[in-house]
């Protein structure tokens, strides 16, 4: 919701296209969020999964959406990466991992299960 989100307000000017794409690859499941929105300039990547980054104003944004999404997809054993182009775009990709660990249940699953 979070990277769906922030596409939008990336887009939020004039519009645009975002394009959400899954593929099966190598035991994990891929999706990537693309949209042509406002990118992000090179200074920016680093500092994008850090608590309180960023750009929005005041009230808009607390910086917490993508340091939430990090540790919820480090949770599953997953892993996030970014593209991203100033004018252009940017790319969201997550790979989550379909087989199950060490026989079992992830540790959400664990946890689910109280
Ligand atoms: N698709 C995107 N296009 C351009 N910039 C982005 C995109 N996604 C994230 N960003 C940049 O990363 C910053 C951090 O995003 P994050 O989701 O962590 O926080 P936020 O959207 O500012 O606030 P919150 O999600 O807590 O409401 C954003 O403020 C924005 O500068
Ligand atoms: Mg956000």
């Amino acid at each position: 919701m979070n990277i769906i989100i922030n596409a939008a307000d990336a887009m939020a000017g004039d519009g645009g296209t975002l394009t959400i794409k899954t593929n099966m690859k190598d035991g994990m499941a891929e999706v990537s969020f693309t949209d042509s929105g406002c990118g992000m300039p090179k200074e920016h990547l680093s500092k994008l999964f850090a608590p309180f980054f960023t750009t929005k104003e005041t009230g808009k944004g607390t910086g917490l959406g993508l340091a939430i999404s990090y540790g919820i997809i480090q949770s599953h054993n997953g892993e996030i990466d970014v593209e991203s182009e100033v004018g252009k775009g940017s790319t969201f990709r997550i790979r989550l991992p379909i087989e199950k660990q060490n026989g079992g249940l992830g540790k959400s699953g664990e946890e689910g299960k109280g």
